[in-house]
């Protein structure tokens, strides 16, 4: 069982790379912005709340972000076989709840994947995906937002998992398969195990 960070900017790749880890590895996908979006479009009042701070551009508060996660994981029993973060943690404060959770669940997380993409890049891969995603947040103005709360707030991460030895850096341009290739050559090993 290993519990893997996906970690990236906005339109990194998580979402699409996260695909490709379920098929090969059997991972159960927890995407934090999914989770946010679900209760979005089901209209409740966590999901008006986290419609304010996503259409902002904004990172929902960390204590209430935290709660959410632990919810979800504790109402998926799956999730005890081993599962993909994606998009979470964007803080410090975030992965120090994450740590602290994954020891009260007796498990530890095995290895940060980090995907590296220039912001020029990023911007033209999501004022594309804009045209039809029907997200609130990929638009221009939002998607510059969101880049600089990634630089300021989530970066900072990359940092903190390096130190850890967890963090795992792959270039995060090219082709899908290509780069779900050099993930790969990072999860077996850890997989074997
Ligand atoms: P979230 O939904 O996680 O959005 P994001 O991080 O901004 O990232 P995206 O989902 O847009 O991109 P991605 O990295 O998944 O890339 P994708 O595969 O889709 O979060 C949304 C919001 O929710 C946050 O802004 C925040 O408000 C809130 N939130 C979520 N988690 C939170 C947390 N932990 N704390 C607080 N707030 C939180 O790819 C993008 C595009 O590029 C696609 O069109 C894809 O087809 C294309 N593409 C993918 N790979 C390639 C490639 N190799 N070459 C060319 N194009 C590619
Ligand atoms: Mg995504």
């Amino acid at each position: 069982m290993i519990n893997l960070i996906l970690f990236g900017p906005p339109g990194s790749g998580k979402g699409t790379q996260s695909e490709k880890l379920i098929d090969k590895y059997g991972l159960f996908h927890i995407s934090t912005g999914d989770v946010l979006r679900k209760q979005i479009a089901e209209g409740t009042e966590l999901g008006k709340i986290a419609d304010k701070y996503i259409s902002a551009g904004q990172l929902i508060p960390d204590e209430l972000m935290v709660d959410i996660l632990r919810h979800h994981i504790e109402s998926h029993p799956e999730a005890k076989n081993g599962v993909i973060f994606d998009g979470f943690p964007r803080t410090i404060p975030q992965a120090e709840a994450l740590k602290n959770m994954m020891e009260d669940f007796s498990s530890e997380i095995h290895a940060v994947i980090g995907l590296e993409v220039e912001d020029d890049e990023l911007m033209e891969r999501l004022i594309k995906r804009g045209i039809d995603s029907g997200r609130s947040d990929d638009n221009p103005e939002t998607i510059r937002k969101r880049l600089d709360v990634y630089h300021s707030s989530t970066q900072p991460l990359k940092e903190y998992y390096t130190k850890s030895g967890h963090y795992r850096k792959i270039k995060g341009s090219g082709s899908v398969n290509e780069i779900f290739n050099e993930i790969s050559s990072h999860v077996d090993p850890i997989v074997k195990k």
